[in-house]
C-alpha cells in the first residue's frame, strides 16, 4: 500500500479513542475520576463496597443501598463444591493468576443466568463474581499451601474477609482499612489493556464470565498487572537505597524496562502514586522497614533524570503489599480482586450499548501471488 493511501494508524492504539464510557476518566495530567468523583476523595471517604455500587449503578449508595450491596456480596462468597475440588487439582507451583482465570471460567458453567445479557441479570452476575473472585484467590492460595480453608465471616466487610480467609485470622482494623483503600484505588482505570480486552470479548455478546476471563488473561502480563509482582522482585534485588542508582543505570544501559515506571496515558505522574507512596511510608514506619520509600524515591529521581519517566502505581504498591504480608505471587490476583468491579461495570456498559469492536489492520505481507507447482506437479495431495 502506498504511504499516501494508508489509513490512520497508531501503534499500540496510542491516543486512539476506542469507545465511550461514563464509568471512569483518566486525566493525563495525573487525575482519576470514578463516575465524576476524585479517586483521592473516594479513597479517604468511601469503602470498597460503596465504590462497587458507584461503578455498577452510577451513584454513591444511600445507607440502605450500601446495606443491600454488602449483604449481596456477603451472600455470594461461597464457591460451588466442584470449583473447590478443581482448585485441588492444580500442579504444585501453578501461578495464582492461572488458577484464578481457570476458576472464573469454570464458574460460568454454574451460573443459571449465564446467557442472559440484560442489565438486571448482569448486575446479579456482577454481585456473584466480585465476592467469588476474592474467594478463588484466598481458597486457591490456602489449598496450594496445604492450609485448611477459612469460612467466610458475614460480619466482616469485603477487605477484612479477604485478609481473614487468606491469613487464617481476622485482621487488625488498620490492616483491613489499608486493604480497603487499595481496593478502591485499583477498582477502575478506563480503557486499560485488561478492561479493553474484556470489552472486546463482551462486544461479541459473549457472557460476563468470558469477558472477565479475557480481562484476567490480559492483566497477567508484566506490562500491565503483572508489573507489581515484578516490581517487588526488583526492589528486593536492589536491597538498599544506595544501590538503587547503579542498579537502574546498568539496566537502562542494557535497554531493559524498569518495572513500576512509565504509563501509556499519564505523562505527568500517576494519580494513584501519592496515596500509595504515603501508605508505603506509614507501613514502613510501623514495621521498622523505612528503606523502601527512599529506595523508590531514588529510582524515581534517576528515571526522571535519565528517561523523563514517572513512577506508576505499581512501584509503591509492591512494598505496600509486601509490608501487609501478602505473598508476592498474589500481588496481581489482589489487583484483580479490586479490578473485577471495574471490569463488570465496563462489560455491562458494553452489553447495554453494544457495537462489535472490530478494527482493521495494516497489511504488511507480500502482494497477491499465485501458488506455484512443486517440481512441475500440483501441490494438492494425491
Ligand atoms: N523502563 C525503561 N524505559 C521505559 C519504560 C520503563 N519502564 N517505559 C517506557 N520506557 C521507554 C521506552 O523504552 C521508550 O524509550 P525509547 O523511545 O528511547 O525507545 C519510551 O520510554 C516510550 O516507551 P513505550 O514502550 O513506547 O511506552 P508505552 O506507552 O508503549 O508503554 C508501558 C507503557 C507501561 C507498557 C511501559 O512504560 C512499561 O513497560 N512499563 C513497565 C511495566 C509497568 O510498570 N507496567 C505497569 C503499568 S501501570
Amino acid at each position: 500500500m502506498n504511504a499516501a493511501a494508508r489509513p490512520g494508524y497508531s501503534p499500540g492504539l496510542e491516543g486512539v479513542i476506542a469507545g465511550e464510557t461514563s464509568i471512569c476518566w483518566v486525566d493525563p495530567n495525573a487525575g482519576l475520576l470514578y463516575r465524576g468523583y476524585d479517586i483521592h476523595e473516594l479513597a479517604s471517604r468511601a469503602n470498597f463496597e460503596e465504590v462497587v455500587w458507584l461503578l455498577l449503578y452510577g451513584e454513591l449508595p444511600t445507607p440502605e443501598q450500601l446495606a443491600v450491596i454488602s449483604r449481596r456480596l456477603a451472600a455470594e462468597r461461597a464457591l460451588p463444591v466442584q470449583v473447590e475440588t478443581t482448585l485441588r487439582q492444580f500442579p504444585q507451583g501453578a501461578h495464582p493468576m492461572d488458577i484464578l482465570r481457570t476458576g472464573v471460567s469454570m464458574l460460568a458453567t454454574f451460573d443459571p443466568e449465564l446467557n442472559d445479557h440484560s442489565h438486571e441479570a448482569n448486575l446479579r452476575k456482577a454481585s456473584r463474581l466480585i465476592p467469588k473472585v476474592s474467594t478463588l484467590i484466598t481458597d486457591g492460595w490456602r489449598i496450594a499451601h496445604s492450609k485448611p480453608l477459612m469460612p467466610a465471616r458475614p460480619d466482616l466487610g469485603h477487605a477484612a474477609n479477604f485478609l481473614h480467609r487468606l491469613m487464617g485470622e481476622p485482621p487488625d482494623p488498620w490492616r483491613a482499612k489499608i486493604v480497603d483503600t487499595i481496593l478502591v484505588l485499583y477498582a477502575d482505570h478506563e480503557f486499560n489493556a485488561s478492561t479493553f480486552a474484556a470489552r472486546v470479548t463482551a462486544s461479541t455478546m459473549a457472557d460476563i464470565y468470558a469477558a472477565v476471563t479475557s480481562g484476567l488473561a490480559t492483566l497477567k502480563g508484566p506490562r500491565h498487572g503483572g508489573a507489581n509482582e515484578e516490581t517487588m522482585k526488583m526492589l528486593r534485588d536492589i536491597g538498599s537505597t544506595d544501590r538503587a542508582e547503579s542498579w537502574v543505570m546498568e539496566r537502562l544501559a542494557r535497554k531493559e524496562k524498569i518495572m513500576g515506571f512509565g504509563h501509556r496515558v499519564y505523562k505527568k505522574g500517576d494519580s494513584r502514586v501519592p496515596m500509595m507512596r504515603e501508605l508505603a511510608r506509614q507501613l514502613g514506619q510501623r514495621f521498622g522497614q523505612e528503606h523502601w520509600v527512599p529506595t523508590c524515591e531514588r529510582l524515581e529521581a534517576v528515571m526522571e533524570r535519565e528517561k523523563k519517566l514517572c513512577a506508576n502505581v505499581d512501584l509503591y504498591a509492591a512494598p505496600v503489599f509486601f509490608l501487609l504480608g501478602l505473598p508476592p505471587d498474589l500481588n496481581t490476583p489482589f489487583f484483580a480482586c479490586s479490578r473485577i468491579s471495574g471490569w463488570c461495570a465496563h462489560i455491562m456498559e458494553q452489553h447495554d450499548h453494544n457495537r462489535l469492536i472490530r478494527p482493521r489492520s495494516l497489511y504488511t505481507g507480500p502482494p497477491q501471488r499465485a501458488v506455484q507447482p512443486v517440481n512441475g506437479s500440483s501441490r494438492q495431495a494425491t
